[in-house]
This record gives C-alpha cells, structure tokens and sequence, in this order.
C-alpha cells in the first residue's frame, strides 16, 4: 500500500499563532494522501454523504449550542481547507457569537475581558453574500483542526472522527 505523509501546509497558517505560543500544540495536524491513520483517531469514523460533488457539501442535521439549536431542520455545509474560519447565516453567526460572549467592535467580533480583547471570534457571516451561496455553512481550519476528517473520493463522503 503506498502512504504519502507530508506536513499540512494549508492548516500552517492558521495554527501558526498559536504554535508560536506553543511548539507542541495540540493542534498540530498531519495530512495523509491515498490513506487513513488509525493511529490518529479515537472510535469508529462517522461518515456523511456529498451532497455536492466538487465542494464536500454534506447535510448537516443541527447546530446544537447549550439550549440553542440552530439550523434545527438540516442546512447544507461545507468543509474547506481554504477558509480560516466558520461561516454561517448572519443570524445563527449572531446567536453563537452572543453566547460566547463575543462583541462586535469596528467590524471586528470580540471576545474581552476587563476591556482588554482576550480573543478573536472565528464565527463570522459570509463578507460577500454570493461566495458561499451553494451553502449556508462553511466549516474551515478552526473546525478541521479539532478532527480527524477523510476526504473520501471514491465513495463521495466524508467521515469524522475525533483527533488523537
Ligand atoms: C450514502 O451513499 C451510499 C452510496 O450511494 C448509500 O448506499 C447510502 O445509503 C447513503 N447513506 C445515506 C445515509 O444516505
Ligand atoms: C471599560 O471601558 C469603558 C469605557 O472606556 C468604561 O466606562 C468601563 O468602566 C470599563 N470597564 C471596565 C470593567 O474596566
Ligand atoms: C478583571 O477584573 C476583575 C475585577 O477588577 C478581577 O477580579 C479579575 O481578576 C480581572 N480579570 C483579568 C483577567 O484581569
């Protein structure tokens, strides 16, 4: 069987500020071409099939946040290497930055504490309505980083674990 191991260059620039603050952060990522580690995850692989092809678009059944669901009656998402954050309709984006304790300020959504920002929110609503619009939700690095995820061609799904 070949194996192809290469260091997850796209997840980089998302977890470079935090690996700054720390070498041997556990979000440290891997990713395997042509494979799938067992090694690097915990229990079974759920799988989700592509709703559509070409974007890992899959329907997602619930966004459950403490008492608050979201999308409750199934939305459409996609999960993308190439977007940092979580995007999502402007009201649901609203919903979860509330509960976070995340503000919005000069366009910026911040969580503080004592007036001083502790933290950016990665929950944000799309900056141009049209990018996304073949789906409500887009699933970036700030979730990819959390999982194990396979990007499964042959049979159009994708599985979720969770990380080692
Ligand atoms: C996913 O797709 C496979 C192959 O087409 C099919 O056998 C399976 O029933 C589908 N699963 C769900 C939950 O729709
Ligand atoms: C935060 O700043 C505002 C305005 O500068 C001030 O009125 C408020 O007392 C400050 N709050 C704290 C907890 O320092
Ligand atoms: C914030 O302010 C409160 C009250 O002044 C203090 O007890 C707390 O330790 C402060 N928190 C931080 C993170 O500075």
């Amino acid at each position: 069987m070949f194996r192809l191991f290469v260091t997850v260059v796209a997840l980089a620039v998302l977890i470079n500020a935090e690996l700054r603050r720390n070498p041997v952060s556990k979000f440290v990522g891997e990713l395997i071409l042509g494979g799938s580690d067992p090694n690097h995850y915990l229990g079974k692989i759920t799988y989700v099939n592509i709703t559509h092809k070409g974007s890992w678009q899959f329907t997602m059944d619930k966004i459950q946040i403490e008492h608050s669901s979201l999308c409750s009656s199934s939305c459409q998402a996609i999960v993308d290497t190439g977007t940092a954050v979580l995007i999502g309709p402007q009201l649901d984006i609203e919903v979860i930055n509330e509960l976070i304790g995340a503000t919005y300020i000069n366009e910026e959504i911040i969580v503080t504490e004592n007036n001083t920002t502790k933290c950016m929110s990665a929950f944000e609503s799309p900056y141009f309505s049209d990018e996304y619009v073949k789906s409500e939700w887009v699933l970036g690095n700030v979730f990819i980083r959390r999982y194990f995820i396979e990007f499964d061609m042959k049979n159009d799904r994708i599985g979720f674990a969770s990380k080692k």
